[in-house]
């Protein structure tokens, strides 16, 4: 596993992205493919809605479909966060026979991550833990998933996890200080937690070809009433992330900021093929963060929301449109006390 992480520190604001005029054709065409627990029946419910499946139980609290071609698109993004830290799984680093003990990955989707974890570090025993069923019912022997909700209490004992994954939860977690506070509680002292989020509030250009009215940000803009009723804060970026995992307690909080290119117009060959994964990310992705938030909360007729979500993929099919969108990756640790635990972390 490559062990350089091709990102620097505390680098809040990356260099712009040089843009390859000499691209005439919409989007680079390069290749781009390059639990154990037993579940009752009605934890498996879907109900179908505008052509997406939704899991039924997770309905009220997570608006993302969780049908086949979601589940692609998941393993699509952890494809794309391979390539953004050079095939490494997390910028978190551990030595070489040292696997963390105990580890979970937060919202684990389709298990992708865990699994791939797990098989890197077979001294680590991974719990992947999701609201919904979408992980394979086979797993490694170091592996398990496990369905829950993450805004509830946790179940898992105090000062117990050595490492914490939580990847993409902006549209999950409603109240980010609690999280964070269960984070901490539950993770070991000296333990590490990775936090990857995206930004949702637009799209930026450091050239101004990304219009403020384009059709991908006015689809942005239409989702922020539909967020604001799900209680989802659509406005965090990663020194929001960072501030809160201080006020927690954690220590040596850094943070590693991306810029993403929506679409395959950078000069660097590099960051012509995220902006091109990206691409097909954001072909399903507008609809799946879309669709059903537009007509269920948003007022939208299917037709409108429809032509809105199709509308705001034209500017990413524009060489001329140098579009991108930040990802942060946030690592933190929790004090490794020399004497005795606080009697408030005490499980
Ligand atoms: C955007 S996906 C990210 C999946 C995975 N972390 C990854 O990066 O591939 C968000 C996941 O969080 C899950 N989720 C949403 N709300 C949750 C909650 N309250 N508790 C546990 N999981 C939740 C969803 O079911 C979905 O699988």
């Amino acid at each position: 596993m490559a062990t350089t992480i091709p990102i620097a520190a505390n680098d809040l604001n990356p260099a712009p992205i040089e843009a390859n005029d000499e691209v005439t054709s919409d989007w680079d065409e390069e290749s781009i493919a390059s639990s154990t627990q037993s579940l009752s029946e009605s934890i498996r419910e879907h109900v179908y809605e505008n052509g997406r499946r939704y899991h039924q139980k997770s309905k009220d609290q997570y608006m993302l479909p969780t049908d086949e071609t979601e589940l692609d698109r998941l393993d699509m993004v952890h494809h794309m966060h391979l390539e953004l830290l050079e095939g490494n799984l997390c910028i978190t680093k551990f030595e070489e026979g040292a696997d963390p003990a105990n580890v979970l990955d937060c919202g684990c989707g389709t298990g992708i991550w865990a699994l791939e974890f797990g098989d890197l570090h077979p001294g680590s025993q991974v719990i992947g833990l999701d609201l919904a069923p979408i992980q394979p019912g086979w797993t490694a022997p170091n592996v398990k998933f496990e369905l829950d909700d993450l805004e509830k209490e946790w179940t898992y004992p105090k000062n117990h996890f050595n490492y914490i994954h939580s990847r993409h939860l902006i549209m999950s977690i409603k109240d980010w200080p609690r999280y964070i506070a269960q984070l901490y509680s539950h993770i070991a002292p000296g333990g590490r937690v990775e936090l990857v989020e995206h930004t949702i509030d637009k799209s930026y250009s450091d050239d101004g070809t990304l219009l403020e009215e384009s059709p991908f940000n006015a689809y942005w803009t239409a989702l922020r009433p539909c967020y604001e009723k799900l209680g989802i804060n659509w406005r965090l970026h990663g020194t929001h992330y960072k501030h809160m995992l201080e006020e927690a307690g954690f220590e040596d909080v850094t943070i590693y900021t991306l810029k993403v290119p929506a679409g395959g117009w950078p000069r660097d060959k590099k960051m012509r093929r995220l902006g091109s994964i990206f691409a097909q990310v954001a072909s399903t992705g507008v609809e799946a963060y879309g669709l059903g938030m537009l007509t269920s909360l948003g007022g939208y007729s299917v037709e409108e929301a429809t032509e809105l979500v199709k509308n705001s993929l034209v500017p990413l099919r524009d060489p001329k449109v140098h579009a991108y969108y930040f990802e942060y990756y946030i690592t933190a640790r929790k004090h490794a006390w020399e004497g005795d635990t606080p009697l408030h972390l005490q499980s």
